[in-house]
């Protein structure tokens, strides 16, 4: 079973880990910005995405490339600000069709954010955002930044991708 990543990311926290898994698990890594490459060539996938504005950075991509993925194995690992949980289930859920979604194996990962890394306008906007958060934690983080960055939260990522190349999981 022949596997790859395929990520994108904003500010390098997802290709952060992107490399991360691909270095653990021996897999090619590609940024969905740059790669033209032929997907069908793969048998199963990891697609890794940062959820910035409350969607995922990558939505158009899956899309596009849909009709071509749909039928191998596909784990998905978002990173975001917000932990595992329903907030970020939504999120997700509003991204991609629910066609989409329940063929995907979901891991969530927590990433980092340097207020002085961003734009003017995410800064702006995340300032926005804080004032309008009711989440005192959330609100902090928003304007303060955050830094969550853990190798040893792709373990579970590296588990999956042994039963896909074991050819364990059903699509
Ligand atoms: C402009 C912006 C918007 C963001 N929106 C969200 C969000 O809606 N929910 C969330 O949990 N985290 C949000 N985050 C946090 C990012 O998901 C987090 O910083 C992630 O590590 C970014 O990944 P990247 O470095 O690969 O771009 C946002 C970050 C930025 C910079």
């Amino acid at each position: 079973m022949k596997g790859a990543v395929f990520f994108a990311s904003q500010y390098g926290s997802t290709e952060q880990y992107a490399h991360w898994i691909g270095e653990a698990a021996g897999l090619p890594v590609f940024n969905v910005k740059e790669a033209k490459v032929d997907l069908s060539q793969y048998d199963f996938l990891i697609l890794g995405s940062p959820i910035i504005y409350y969607k995922l950075l990558n939505r158009k991509w899956v899309k596009r490339n849909w009709s071509t993925i749909k039928n191998r194995p596909i784990l998905f690992f978002t990173v975001s600000g917000a932990p595992a949980g329903s907030k970020l289930d939504r999120w997700f859920a509003q991204s991609l069709p629910e066609n989409m979604i329940s063929k995907m194996k979901h891991v969530a990962l927590r990433g980092r954010q340097k207020p002085e890394e961003l734009t003017w306008y995410d800064r702006l906007m995340l300032k926005i955002g804080a004032m309008k958060n009711k989440d005192p934690q959330a609100r902090k983080e928003e304007l303060e930044g955050f830094d969550y960055m853990d190798k040893s939260s792709i373990k579970p990522i590296l588990k999956l991708i042994q039963q896909f190349q074991s050819s364990k999981v059903s699509t």
